[in-house]
């Protein structure tokens, strides 16, 4: 029998993966309100049926659209640390037909013009200046700091401490490391990875790995060649994106 949900100030919510960051991602929704997370879903079936911080995993994401009508789950966002399953399990979200949130820790310190896609995880801490963009499925991670007229793609991940100086474009699928710098308006190729403490003085190519002080090329990534499942052509193709406005919290 299908759900009938009560009339409540809060969304009725599923987070897509119950691993490290799915834990960050129930403490970041708990801690803000505005919905009540009623379940995981994760591709790891041995999971299913086991309580994370409380929280049931209800399902596999193949599962979606059963999930939604039993639990009466009316959004989602994703909780995966990998930038191309991130932006794909986003779409699987909104095919069952959820509506894709975002999480934005209360301590994190958003200016007013910030523009914000959906499925964003902003964690503890974190600052983000005036007239910044941030794209669907982004990963702003604790306490890292995007400064003033920055652009951060679609599913890119600012690990934890990172710090992206003012008028920045991180392109679609980037992976800035814990602890990175980043100076002004520089422009960080899609799909490229930041190592963790480097210090980025120059440009980075798409999908190449930098690592160092100040940072040094190492290599590209072949790996993730065949992932283009994030790519942003406005951003590839040196224009700004255009992205929906949306509020900080829900
Ligand atoms: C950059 C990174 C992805 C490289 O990983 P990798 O491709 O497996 O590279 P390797 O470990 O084989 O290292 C290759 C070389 O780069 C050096 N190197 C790797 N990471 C480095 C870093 N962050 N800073 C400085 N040098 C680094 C290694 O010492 C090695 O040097 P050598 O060839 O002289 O011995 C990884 O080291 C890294 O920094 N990851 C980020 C982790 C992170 O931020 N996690 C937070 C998650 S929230």
């Amino acid at each position: 029998m299908a759900f009938s949900p009560k009339r409540s100030e809060t969304s009725r919510c599923i987070i897509a993966g119950c691993g490290g960051h799915g834990r960050v991602v129930l403490d970041i929704l708990r801690n803000a309100g505005g919905c009540q997370v009623v379940g995981f879903v994760d591709s790891d079936r041995e999971l299913v049926g086991r309580r994370i911080d409380g929280i049931k995993v209800l399902g596999h994401p193949d599962e979606l659209p059963a999930l939604r009508s039993a639990f009466g789950i009316e959004c989602g966002i994703v909780a995966v640390g990998h930038n191309g399953t991130r932006s794909a399990l986003a779409g699987d979200l909104e095919r069952a037909g959820l509506r894709l949130v975002n999480a934005v820790h209360p301590s994190a310190n958003l200016a007013q013009n910030v523009i914000l896609g959906r499925n964003i995880v902003i964690a503890a801490g974190s600052l983000v200046c005036a007239h910044c963009q941030i794209g669907d499925s982004v990963i702003l991670n604790t306490g890292c700091i995007v400064d003033h007229e920055s652009t951060v793609g679609k599913a890119t991940h600012i690990c934890p401490g990172a710090r992206i100086a003012g008028r920045v474009t991180v392109e679609s699928g980037a992976f800035v490391g814990i602890g990175a710098t980043v100076t002004q308006s520089l422009r960080i190729g899609r799909e490229s990875i930041i190592g963790a403490g480097a210090v980025v003085i120059r440009d980075v190519g798409a999908m190449t790995t930098v690592v160092g002080v100040p940072a040094r090329e190492i290599g590209t990534v072949l790996k993730q060649a065949e992932m283009h499942v994030w790519q942003v052509p406005e951003i590839a193709s040196n224009r700004t994106p255009v992205m929906p406005e949306v509020t900080a919290s829900f």
